[in-house]
């Protein structure tokens, strides 16, 4: 099977509409990268990490070694999908050429086909930069996490008129700097129609409506590991009471020794008569 690339994701929308949506996930592992992989078009490797994985309360502390090395276990683990790796806070906002350096060291060292960043009006001469020189490249507006020092928390964007003006155009931006696909986090409904409709590329929602081209769910949350989780997000299973579930029982065998049992053992060969 040949991977998916970047021009067939961004073909998925024609003429302003989307027949098939993009089916989008976040993985931090190989493992958990082969089970997700034949049922999306995009994996990403999202900066979340810092929460989902390392315990940290925001992503700006997320360094480039996490993403490179949870990058690379990710494309190993993958055939199908498109990866996406998170440039993280600090190795990209400064100038067009630090995006490039980071970027393509952060392709070089994972094998995967595109990376992300946050941004808006401001971010666009970047997204072109790395996109005139071989670096597909995924927008992602709205409520962008790594301004959460500057944004003051996670609240839905796009409320007052001004600030939904705003956010569509960093969207228009980004999308004619050239980003092949464009996260949309934390917007009101309308405000995601609005983007959708006006750019090109195909938008991925989060949080951001069914008006998007497509979704993407961070996939701890989608997997029920966590108590608490945003409004947007569905739990489509709960893990965290199947790992409960089954470290009890783990606990329990080995305190009653019903655990090893018989089939469990290595048995000395029995010599040949
Ligand atoms: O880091 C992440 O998981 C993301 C998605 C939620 C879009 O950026
Ligand atoms: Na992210």
């Amino acid at each position: 099977v040949r991977r998916l690339t970047v021009p067939a994701i961004q073909g998925r929308k024609k003429d302003g509409t989307t027949a098939e949506p993009v089916v989008m996930l976040t993985a931090y592992t190989a493992r958990m990268a082969q089970l997700l992989d034949p049922h999306c078009d995009m994996l990403l490797v999202g900066d979340s990490l810092g929460q989902v994985i390392y315990g940290l309360d925001t992503t700006v502390r997320v360094t480039l070694e996490m993403m490179i090395a949870h990058g690379a276990a990710v494309v190993r683990g993958s055939y199908h999908s498109v990866v996406v790796i998170d440039l993280p806070f600090g190795t990209y906002e400064a100038s067009p050429e630090q995006a490039f350096a980071t970027a393509a060291r952060v392709m070089r060292e994972t094998g995967a086909a595109a990376v992300k960043m946050e941004g808006g009006e401001v971010l666009a001469p970047t997204v072109e930069f790395l996109v005139k020189r071989g670096i597909p490249v995924v927008g992602h507006v709205g409520l962008t996490p790594q301004a959460v020092n500057a944004l003051g928390g996670y609240g839905a964007r796009g409320r007052s008129a001004a600030e939904a003006e705003k956010i569509q155009a960093d969207a228009r931006a980004i999308a004619e700097a050239g980003a092949f696909a464009l996260v949309v986090e934390g917007v009101v409904e309308p405000v995601a129609r609005a983007i959708t409709a006006a750019i090109k590329c195909p938008t991925i929602g989060i949080g951001a409506s069914p008006a998007c081209d497509g979704q993407v769910l961070v996939v701890d949350d989608m997997l029920g590991m966590f108590e608490r989780v945003p409004r947007f997000v569905r739990r489509f299973d709960n893990l965290a009471d199947h790992v409960t579930t089954a470290a009890a029982a783990y606990a329990q065998a080995v305190r009653d020794r019903s655990f090893p049992g018989e089939a469990e053992l290595y048995l000395p060969k029995v010599p040949k008569a």
